[in-house]
């Protein structure tokens, strides 16, 4: 692309949020007082503190699932790849209110190490959140998780992922989806 040339289209202010897309897409396994375990895909999801371990993730309140976080507050952020993109999109078309979302995708749950909601073995990574805060933000809920364990698949993540291994899935918006084709390396800065 050429970025001297660029010519800007205005875009509509209900879709301007797609300009930060695409977004890394997450499965957050969670639980009710009940017991039945749910999954939810999210795109809306970021770190959000280092000291304290916090990470956000946004629902709007008539999810499923947002119901569950708020009565046990608690919850997982499951990292899927490209082998369960099928899976992914269909637990972020169906509602746990009337699916069996483990079942229905073939997921396989993991005991959560510190958390009673399970994790999802087929994604290649897992960050378990206490509720520490939320926060309604217009038509979503922000709610801020403390991590309290995280762990993830040997191969694919050493001090960072290898792209190689982990093709991880990014929302476009609607039903399409990106990957990372690979690593860049950075060009060469002075110290600032
Ligand atoms: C790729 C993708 C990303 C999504 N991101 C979000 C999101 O960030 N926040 C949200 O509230 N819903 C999001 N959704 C919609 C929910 O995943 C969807 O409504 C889901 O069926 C809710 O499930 P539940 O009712 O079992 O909680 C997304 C859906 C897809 C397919």
């Amino acid at each position: 692309m050429n970025t001297k040339r660029m010519r800007k289209a205005k875009i509509a202010i209900g879709s301007a949020y797609r300009l930060l897309h695409p977004m890394h897409t997450v499965l957050v396994s969670c639980v009710g007082k009940k017991g039945k375990p749910n999954i939810i895909t999210l795109a809306w999801a970021m770190p959000t503190s280092i000291n304290p371990p916090l990470v956000a993730i946004s629902i709007a309140p008539r999810r499923h699932s947002h119901a569950l976080i708020e009565e046990t507050k608690e919850f997982v952020v499951n990292i899927p790849t490209m082998d369960i993109l099928k899976e992914t999109l269909f637990c972020g078309r169906a509602s746990g209110r009337n699916h069996d979302k483990f079942k229905e995708a073939s997921f396989t749950r993991l005991r959560g190490r510190k958390v009673k909601a399970p994790a999802i073995k087929e994604c290649v990574a897992h960050i378990e959140c206490k509720l520490h805060s939320q926060i309604t933000t217009g038509d979503h809920t922000i709610f801020v998780g403390e991590i309290i364990e995280a762990y993830a698949d040997k191969e694919a993540f050493k001090k960072e992922y290898d792209l190689k291994k982990a093709k991880m899935i990014f929302h476009l918006g609607g039903n399409d989806f990106a990957t990372l084709a690979q690593k860049v390396f950075t060009p060469k800065l002075r110290t600032y």
